[in-house]
């Protein structure tokens, strides 16, 4: 609510009053959007300082490691809530009920499967294409068949397809990796759980049916619900964007499974693997250390940073529990994942990494365990994408379902003034 002002002297002309802003949490923002009147804009590239949206989703703060969905922490949502219903609370503002939760649940079942000729659009990706890249295309193409529910100034049409995507998104990711193996694609079974039946359709086949391990289970559980939502970030602005030039969800979805892609964002999980066999021993941990650090080397440790975590990565510590859960159960012995825990260990001693409060995010330990399960690394984007296309669609519902206009940014150009052809 506005009832701060702040005032601009700019050089030359008259003081501009501008409205201060306050939420329930967090800083003020300063209300700049009076300023065009003056024939001035803001300057952020980065978006470094600027409130691109009200919203009532997610609320980070990054200086003392706090996420809050909907009001609720997100370690206490870890430990005492599932995915659904964590998709639930992002998409109604509320839990549900007993009640509410096994409609929601059998919603989300009735809709688990894909249309049959959905099928036929693999055929024309290579075998070696990245999954993300399948991804892009399919999920976009999801406007072609679903044509009952595009029409976005309805609300009911928007829940639809909310659900749609939440329920097909596990099929999908897992149809993209049968493809990429040349296996047969498994149907989804809803006798199963959201996370059982994602495993189930990336490692059982026709021929066999094995069943699934509740601690790997409930692993993937936690892993859909640490990437849910993460407010205005990269991909959540996209697709923000997208949907607010009255494009549809299928393809607004699309646009923040591309921008997601990037080894920035999304694609830190995978690059964090590359990493690590890049370093190939523990002897050169050293090495790639001093390489981090030094200014004139482009090399970075994945895995380590956040643009809004400044101290550390609530997200982080509970996958680095889970993590160990995972790893101790499955009994496993890799050197990759010694080589791993290793250089956790020495980046957060390192002086370097301790002053600029760059500790390990979420990416890396979840690369870590997805290794760990089986799923190789060119999937472990696609299972971000999987988990986070909740917290995509619940901005995407948020955003129209009040007053918004149309994205456009504006930018200080700095190329020629205006010219004649020399001819
Ligand atoms: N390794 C070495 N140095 C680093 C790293 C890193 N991973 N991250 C930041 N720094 C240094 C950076 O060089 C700068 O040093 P100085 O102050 O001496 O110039 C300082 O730390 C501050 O970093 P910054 O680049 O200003 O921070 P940023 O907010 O612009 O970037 C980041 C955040 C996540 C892009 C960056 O930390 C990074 O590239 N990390 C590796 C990639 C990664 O793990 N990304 C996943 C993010 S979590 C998933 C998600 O939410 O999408």
């Amino acid at each position: 609510m506005a009832d701060k002002k702040a005032q601009l002297i700019i050089e030359g002309a008259a003081p501009v009053e501008l409205p201060v802003l306050s939420g329930t949490l967090g800083p003020d923002v300063i209300d700049v959007r009076g300023l065009t009147a003056t024939g001035r804009f803001t300057f952020d590239p980065g978006f470094m300082s600027t409130a691109s949206c009200e919203s009532q989703i997610t609320y980070i703060d990054g200086d003392k490691g706090i996420l809050l969905h909907r009001g609720y922490p997100i370690e206490q949502l870890a430990e005492k809530s599932d995915y659904l219903e964590t998709c639930y609370l992002l998409l109604n503002g509320e839990l549900p009920n007993e009640e509410q939760k096994a409609q929601f649940v059998s919603t989300i079942k009735n809709h688990t499967m894909v249309h049959e000729q959905l099928k036929t659009f693999f055929n024309g990706f290579r075998r070696d294409a990245h999954p993300m890249a399948v991804m892009c295309g399919v999920v976009g193409a999801l406007s072609a068949f679903y044509h009952d529910s595009l029409d976005i100034k309805n609300p009911q049409h928007r829940d639809i397809s909310a659900m749609r995507l939440v329920a097909k998104m596990p099929t999908i990711a897992a149809m993209v990796y049968k493809y990429s193996k040349g296996e047969p694609m498994m149907y989804p079974r809803n006798d199963l759980t959201y996370a059982e039946n994602f495993l189930h359709m990336m490692f059982n086949t026709p021929c066999e049916i094995k069943p699934i391990s509740p601690v790997l289970a409930k692993a993937m559980d936690k892993i859909f619900i640490l990437h849910a939502d993460h407010e205005q970030n990269a991909s959540t602005s996209t697709v923000r964007l997208a949907g607010s030039s009255g494009a549809n969800p299928f393809a607004c979805i699309a646009a923040g499974i591309a921008a997601l892609w990037g080894p920035a964002h999304g694609g830190a999980n995978e690059a964090v693997l590359a990493m690590l066999d890049e370093i190939g021993d523990v002897s050169n941990i050293d090495k790639f250390i001093a390489k981090a650090k030094d200014k004139d080397d482009p090399f970075k440790l994945m895995g380590f940073g956040h643009r809004v975590y400044k101290n550390f990565d609530p997200r982080a510590q509970v996958m680095k529990q889970t993590c160990d859960e995972v790893l101790a159960e499955l009994g496993i012995n890799d050197p990759q994942l010694e080589l791993a825990m290793k250089l956790d260990e020495i980046a957060r001693n390192d002086p370097y990494f301790k002053e600029r409060n760059l500790y390990p995010n979420v990416d890396f330990y979840s690369g870590i365990i997805l290794k760990a399960i089986g799923i190789p690394t060119s999937m472990f984007t696609v299972i971000f994408a999987l988990a986070r296309t909740v917290g995509w669609i619940s901005h995407w519902k948020e955003m129209l379902s009040s007053p918004y206009k149309i994205g456009r940014p504006r930018q200080l150009y700095t190329g020629h003034t205006q010219r004649d052809l020399d001819k």
